[in-house]
């Protein structure tokens, strides 16, 4: 069989302390979703013959956000090439079919890796004649943080050090490394094993294998790749810069598919906000995770959506809110103060002032009149409201569900329906008006008198 594949291990053990969060490192978000679910997606075109990823104790919760890929535990974290020892005996088996040329190993914590990045690194490794390790090298604008990469005269790497082990000399060098390495795999656990301890802070680096890899005679090289891809988040600092990063990429991938972004630094999007030709967003709208936009919708300012679908020719806002579960089908207008939740709103459907619909179905060509309060939970439980076709209902109306309205219906402003109102029927469920002729005056005057 030709070797031809590789397998990915994605190290996410760390510790994170720098974060100082409860969270584990690689659950922090970016555009709305986990870092380490990025690295997942940027491998998924390269097509990975296995992904494994390497967690710390007690941490289903990562288990849960990388799932199907399997992961392994490697605990206590002792270290970058530790932590790629752990995940052998999980590829093991794949590995004995003998179709997997490299072991790529990634970080949880680079979530603006994009999948040509990785593609490139792979390439340089295997070129002829192809070498044990290629390490991904970088400039970034401050290397302080990162290791260093010590080139021989060749241009060839000879070692990498850690910037807490670095001498002045070695920090002055800003050729740093990005952390990610592809490596035969033929060679790459025997190299793991060689690995010791014997630096500032008592771990196993992974880095070490580039000088045990030329002691054995054997080829390294560096790929040098975009220091914005191979960002680390560490800090709070450096995962709003990753944010930064990436919603300017997903701003022009947006505007590149034929989204009008007013003033693009002003919208935020979640890594799978899917918009189409046409759609217009206003200025200040946050996407939340698992929005759709068809063609030529418009998004009005100050408006925030999340797991909703918006069907062509709708317009949602100014400030308005799509919660998940919000359909909205053609031609849909949701104004201003609007709250929608587990809602569809049926073709033409208009809620243009001043509303919550949760939990309900509403026909195409239905008015909601302002302030139409959908009423579906009473402390307990929730319940749902269905509401026909052309129907209307007045302004100030709660719909106390479980409660249908027919196609055709008319709810009178200010009621309070609480039971279903049948096809065609006007409803009318408020107090009925009295007027009481002169009792103004005499009302003020009264007042008047008690006055002290
Ligand atoms: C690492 C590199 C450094 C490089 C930088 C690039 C090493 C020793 N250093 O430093 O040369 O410039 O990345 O971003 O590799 N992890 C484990 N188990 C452990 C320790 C770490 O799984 O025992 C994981 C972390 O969760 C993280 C990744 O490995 O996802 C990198 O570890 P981190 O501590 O962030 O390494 P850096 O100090 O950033
Ligand atoms: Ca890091």
């Amino acid at each position: 069989m030709s070797r031809s594949r590789f397998a990915a291990i994605i190290l996410a053990a760390g510790e994170g302390t720098r974060l100082n969060s409860a969270r584990p490192k690689v659950l922090h978000e970016i555009a709305g979703q986990p870092m380490i679910r990025h690295v997942i997606d940027a491998l998924r075109p390269l097509d990975p013959a296995a992904t494994i990823v390497v967690i710390g104790r007690d941490l289903d919760s990562v288990t849960h956000a990388v799932a199907p890929a399997p992961s392994v535990v490697q605990s206590p974290p002792r270290g970058t090439g530790d932590a790629v020892r752990v995940a052998r005996p999980a590829l093991t088996d794949r590995l004995a079919q003998g179709d997997i040329a490299d072991i790529l190993v990634l970080f949880g914590d680079t979530p603006l890796l994009r999948a040509e990045t990785i593609a490139e690194l792979l390439a340089t490794r295997r070129r002829a004649p192809q070498a044990a390790v290629a390490i991904a090298g970088m400039r970034p604008a401050d290397p302080s943080p990162y290791g260093r990469l010590v080139l021989g005269d060749d241009g060839a790497p000879l070692r990498i050090v850690e910037a807490k082990d670095a001498d002045a000399e070695e920090r002055a060098i800003g050729l740093c490394n990005g952390g990610i390495m592809a490596l035969d795999s033929r060679h790459a656990f025997d190299l793991m094993d060689r690995i010791g301890n014997n630096n500032a802070k008592r771990e196993f680096y992974l880095t070490d294998i580039v000088a045990i890899a030329r002691a054995l005679g054997l080829l390294c090289r560096v790929a040098e790749l975009p220091a914005e891809e191979l960002l680390g988040v560490n800090t709070r600092a450096e995962l709003a810069e990753a944010e930064a990063l990436m919603q300017d990429r997903l701003r022009r991938r947006a505007m590149e598919a034929g989204a009008t972004l007013i003033a693009p630094e002003t919208v935020f999007l979640a890594a799978d906000t899917r918009l189409g030709r046409d759609v217009v967003i206003e200025p200040n709208v946050v996407f939340g995770p698992g929005v759709t936009v068809a063609d030529n919708v418009v998004i009005r300012s100050f408006s925030h959506l999340e797991g909703a679908e918006i069907a062509p020719g709708a317009t949602v806002g100014p400030f308005a809110r799509l919660r998940p579960g919000a359909v909205l089908e053609a031609d849909v207008h949701v104004g201003n103060f609007v709250e929608i939740k587990a809602t569809r709103l049926g073709a033409g459907v208009k809620a243009s002032h001043l509303s919550y619909l949760g939990d309900s179905d509403i026909g195409a060509g239905t008015n909601i009149g302002a302030g139409t309060i959908t009423c579906n939970y009473d402390g307990f439980n929730k319940f749902r409201t269905i509401i026909g076709e052309r129907a209307f209902i007045g302004s100030n109306t709660a719909l106390v569900a479980p409660v249908t309205v027919g196609d055709d219906a008319y709810v009178a402003t200010g009621s309070v329906v609480t039971s279903d109102v049948p096809a065609d029927a006007l409803a009318i469920a408020r107090a009925r008006q009295v007027d009481k002729p002169g009792r103004a005056r005499e009302l003020r005057e009264r007042l008047k008198g008690n006055k002290g």
